[in-house]
């Protein structure tokens, strides 16, 4: 099975509960009296526009499409949407390519669009986060149009020009993560182009203040039209080391692209990182707007560094850690929660997203996968953090890649093939109904509906008081009702146990139980009610066939039980 895709482990490779006073310096934007910020109480959704809804039927997903779906995503219990890249762009990258950063891809609406769908966002009291790539621009964006026109040009120095080591050799060798030297030769001005990723995404030289001013000023003026913060695209690569050092080589062999496996210790996650990272901080917090990171952390003190000192960085740095747990185990979850839950900042939780393997099948066995599904919700919607959702997870949309290299729309698909089938399989339609294409669109999708359409809808699942999307909705429900569950401190219970994960949330005087049965098994635990200061407790929600009495909880096979504790 595809783990997370190889930058992801590149970056890997290389490299208390949060006091109310963490926020002093936003508390006047609290939305309690305990200090807690909007995006510690707010349940995220990342959309992936060209595949979330179709209005105007040309096969690929837009804006107007959705707008259409708030509704939907309002009841579901949603409260911010974070929507990947919807900016001009010749979609090398599906987007993360930008040609430019203040505008929307018509293919995707117009910004007067985007005006409407913001403004119907706030209606229903959704957020609205967008993408920041922050890291490199398209190639065909105007300040690399005109950087790469002369030696001379003004925007030369906006991005990373060397000399070769000579005739026909790159400056070092660092290699792209998506396949072959880092570097491109551009003949017009006889210098390579540094590139982390696509040779036509070329980075940005954040050393340049002209770089920083103009997307500080970007930054601030989507803040102006509205949105409440940004998922930042790739922040470890922002920096690399001046002298272009080589990169030292991990071990023989070579990667899916037919590269060597180096440590990127001289191109990622730089100290002057966080120089920008707290000047992004600075705009967003004029704004009252949260700052997501894409950031792909080896362990807990990698992310505490996101946080920044004082936590001046990132407001929410992703933790993909969790995202590595690839079968359900309780030691290793538990191992996961408590490093994160002792970590300098508000801990964020994913488990799907539109470079990995969807958790519906990371996770399941082929035979339990909608029981699975369930626990898995319960489980990342109940910790202490705020979760981020990924569109489709919640009707057990599941990753379905494309069967051959011909039909790949991924370029990294086409390169790695076969080891590397590229990330369309987790990017397919979003499954609305039984009609056409899913109710996608009326056309022929970008990328084609999987077949478990016929199993997995919104609008079947919504009819199934037992679906997979019920329990979501469920969930969410209680996670925006239950105080223990939004601010509570988490407490691991029967640590020893392998079969069973369960935990306390306690806030002040309510407290919460969350038991999931990660086995094939019926199961019991205890709750440990009296030394944990509680005197009983009542099921707040479980699956089927899972309960309570008094001490005892029973869990069927994949069973959930979450109660409320009474003094
Ligand atoms: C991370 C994004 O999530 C991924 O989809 C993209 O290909 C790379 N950054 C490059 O922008």
């Amino acid at each position: 099975m595809k783990k997370v895709i190889l930058w992801a482990s590149a970056l890997l490779i290389c490299s208390g509960i949060l006091g109310v006073t963490g926020f002093a310096q936003t508390s006047d934007h609290a939305v309690d009296k305990e200090g807690h910020q909007w995006w510690q109480h707010a349940v995220f959704y990342e959309i992936y526009p060209r595949s979330f809804a179709d209005s105007n039927n040309d096969g690929i997903g837009d804006l107007k499409g959705i707008a259409s779906k708030l509704d939907y995503l309002k009841d579901l219990g949603v409260d911010a949407i974070w929507i990947s890249p919807c900016f001009p762009s010749p979609q090398v990258d599906f987007g993360y390519d930008v040609s430019d950063y203040e505008n929307i891809d018509p293919m995707y609406g117009t910004l007067a669009d985007f005006d409407v769908l913001a403004s119907e966002a706030k209606k229903r009291n959704i957020r609205i986060i967008l993408d920041f790539v922050v890291n490199h621009s398209s190639d065909q964006h105007k300040w690399f149009l005109d950087s790469k026109s002369s030696r001379a040009s003004a925007h030369r120095d906006w991005y990373i020009w060397r000399d070769g080591k000579g005739p026909g050799e790159p400056p070092n060798n660092w290699v792209s993560t998506f396949g072959g030297s880092a570097w491109k030769f551009d003949p017009t001005t006889n210098q390579y182009y540094y590139h982390f990723f696509y040779t036509e995404q070329p980075d940005l030289n954040w050393r340049n203040p002209a770089v920083k001013d103009a997307m500080f000023g970007i930054e601030a003026w989507w803040y102006k039209r509205g949105v409440s913060g940004f998922r930042l695209d790739a922040v470890d690569t922002l920096f690399e080391d001046p002298k272009l050092q080589d990169n030292p080589i991990l071990h023989p062999g070579m990667n899916a692209f037919g590269d060597p496996y180096e440590d990127n210790k001289n191109n990622t996650k730089l100290p002057e990182v966080h120089d920008v990272l707290r000047g992004l901080r600075k705009v967003a917090d004029e704004h009252n707007a949260v700052l997501i990171g894409e950031t792909w952390t080896a362990d807990v003190a990698e992310l505490n560094r996101y946080y920044g000192d004082g936590n001046n960085e990132l407001q929410l740095p992703m933790d993909f850690l969790f995202t590595t747990v690839n079968k359900l185990s309780p030691p290793e979850f538990r191992k996961q929660i408590a490093a994160v839950d002792g970590a300098s900042g508000w801990p964020t939780f994913v488990i799907s997203n539109h470079d990995i393997v969807r958790s519906y099948d990371r996770y399941g066995d082929g035979e339990h996968n909608d029981q699975i599904a369930k626990v898995m919700a319960a489980l990342y919607l109940t910790l202490r953090g705020t979760p981020i959702m990924y569109y489709g997870e919640e009707i057990g949309m599941k990753t379905t890649p494309p069967t051959s290299k011909e039909e790949v729309k991924d370029p990294i698909g086409r390169t790695g093939w076969p080891k590397e089938k590229g990330r369309d399989g987790e990017r397919t339609p979003m499954q609305w109904d039984g009609t056409v294409n899913a109710g996608f669109s009326k056309a022929a999708p970008w990328l084609p509906v999987p077949p478990t359409y016929e199993t997995h809808t919104v609008a079947g699942e919504l009819k199934d008081h037992n679906s997979v999307l019920e329990f979501y909705r469920k969930v969410l429900k209680l996670r925006h009702d239950n105080t223990a569950l939004l601010d509570g401190n988490y407490k691991a219970l029967n640590e020893t146990d392998d079969n069973v994960l369960s935990y306390l949330r306690i806030y002040k005087d309510h407290g919460t139980v969350v038991a999931l049965n990660m086995t094939n098994t019926p199961q019991k635990i205890s709750i440990g009610l009296k030394g944990n200061g509680f005197a009983s407790v009542k099921g707040l929600l479980a699956t089927e066939k899972s309960g309570a009495n008094g001490d005892d909880v029973s869990l069927e096979p994949f069973g959930v039980f979450i109660g409320e504790l009474s003094k």
